[in-house]
């Protein structure tokens, strides 16, 4: 198993370059299976959860040809299975799009039941009662989803919570029905608007996303497309937050701003300096931070996604902050690590009370999930010596070369292999 190495204490600075966005590729790629010919996909991220639907989609027929690092071409013409095994979904969250994608394209869908990042209880009843309202029938058998529809008919869904994924997934499985389908209290996320734009560079006909009211008119036919995934909002941010939590000097290129204000609005409270270019943002810190209160919400509010990595910040802070979470059950259980540094938090329920200290100390932590993981990092790159992370396959599988792009403005990180030797150094 790898671990990270971070020795702590000193300044980022520099320049980073953003990938595309994990929330999007997971989304977008099972999407291509409503195409009747071959896509072409820009701006894929390598990264572990990306891997894993391309292994999906293959296995289920399509045949999958890298042209570039991150472009892919995709030709699902030969899909003709419709079962996305518990082996094929390896643990990721986004199997379940392979059901609205099935169901789009074949009337019929068996996918094991998602799991990812363990934050809380991740139900999927938004996205049966959407499928269901589309004319599925959903059943569970032998621990498969199972969703079977004659024909598919336009509906109209509000959801009882505002769910990306649910939005996601009847979004998908809609293009191709009959008829117009109306998706209320919809998510309102840059990934659902990427989604909707995508498909329609397909030819689908989707009004309203990135507004809680999405339209679809569906159509008989979607066909192959060339299409660029937008950057990830949440790796700008984690680095935006590492650049103010080391009182750095970064420039995040590759960027949309627009889809990082709640992040920069945040920042800036804390005493950050946030210059916005097209495409670019930079952040300048050269003070501790201080308390701010966050609440993270659905978007355009603070993205939970970021929400370890702020309280991270926090944690240094010149005060006391609180920091609520919104969206999911159980996102505290970085806390604990965080403490194993030094840090003071109190966990009360859906809120954190994080009495700022002057400094963290390096300890072994692991990483909880993915943005756990992010903020173990942003831990061990202000803290006073070394820090060695654990369970980095949660980093894995949303951070691109995340050694590589922080060892470029100046951070002291290593992936180190555990062997029988000992550790031994690799090439990350
Ligand atoms: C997406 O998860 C993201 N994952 C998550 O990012 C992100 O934290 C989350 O949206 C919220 O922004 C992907 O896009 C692959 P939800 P998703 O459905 O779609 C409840 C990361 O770190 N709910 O919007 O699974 C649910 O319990 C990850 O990149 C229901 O009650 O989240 C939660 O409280 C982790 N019933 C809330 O809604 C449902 O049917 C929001 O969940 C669905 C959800």
């Amino acid at each position: 198993m790898d671990k990270f190495v971070v020795n702590g204490g000193r300044r980022l600075c520099g320049e980073v370059t953003v990938s595309g966005a994990k929330n999007a590729a997971v989304a977008i790629l099972p999407a291509v299976l409503l195409a009747d010919s071959p896509c072409i996909i820009e701006n894929v991220p390598d990264i572990s959860d990306v891997n894993a639907i391309l292994y999906a989609l293959r296995e289920l027929g399509a045949e999958v040809t890298q042209l570039e690092r991150t472009t892919f071409r995709i030709d699902p013409t030969g899909v003709n299975s419709f079962v996305v095994s518990k082996e094929m979904a390896q643990g990721m969250r986004a199997s379940s799009y392979f059901l609205g994608a099935l169901l789009g394209r074949l009337r019929r869908a068996k996918v094991a039941p998602p799991g990812g990042c363990d934050i809380g209880l991740r139900p999927i009843d938004q996205h049966i009662k959407g499928f269901e309202a589309l004319g599925a029938k959903v059943t569970i058998d032998s621990g498969m989803v199972v969703a079977k529809a004659e024909k598919l008919g336009g509906c109209s869904v509000y959801l009882d919570v505002v769910s990306v994924g649910a939005t996601v997934n009847i979004m998908i499985a809609a293009a191709r029905a009959r008829g117009m389908t109306v998706i209320e209290n919809a998510a309102r996320e840059p990934h659902i608007v990427d989604l909707a734009n995508f498909l329609n560079s397909m030819g689908a006909d989707i009004m309203g996303a990135g507004t809680s009211v999405i339209k679809i008119r569906g159509v008989e036919r979607l066909s192959g497309t060339s299409y660029s995934i937008i950057p990830d909002q949440i790796e700008a941010g984690t680095y935006m937050v590492a650049a103010a939590a080391t009182q750095g000097d970064v420039v995040i290129n590759n960027v949309i701003p627009k889809h990082l204000e709640s992040n920069a609005a945040k920042l800036r409270e804390a005493g950050a300096k946030i210059e916005e270019g097209d495409e670019y943002v930079r952040v300048t810190m050269d003070r501790r931070p201080g308390k701010c209160n966050v609440k993270t919400m659905p978007h355009p509010g603070f993205p939970t996604d970021m929400q370890p990595q702020f309280a991270t910040l926090l944690a240094i802070a010149n005060g006391t902050s609180i920091v609520t979470e919104g969206v999911w059950d159980s996102r505290f259980r970085y806390a604990e690590q965080l403490t194993f540094m030094g840090a003071d938090i109190q966990v009360d329920g859906k809120s954190a009370i994080i009495t700022g200290v002057e400094r963290l100390k390096g300890a072994p932590v692991k990483a909880n999930d993915l943005r756990a993981g992010a903020a173990m990092i942003i831990a061990g790159l202000v803290a006073e010596g070394e820090t060695e992370i654990t369970d980095i396959e949660y980093i894995d599988r949303g951070y691109e070369q995340v050694v590589e792009k922080l060892t470029a403005v100046g951070a002291d990180i290593k992936r180190v292999s555990d062997d029988e030797y000992g550790y031994s150094l690799k090439a990350n």
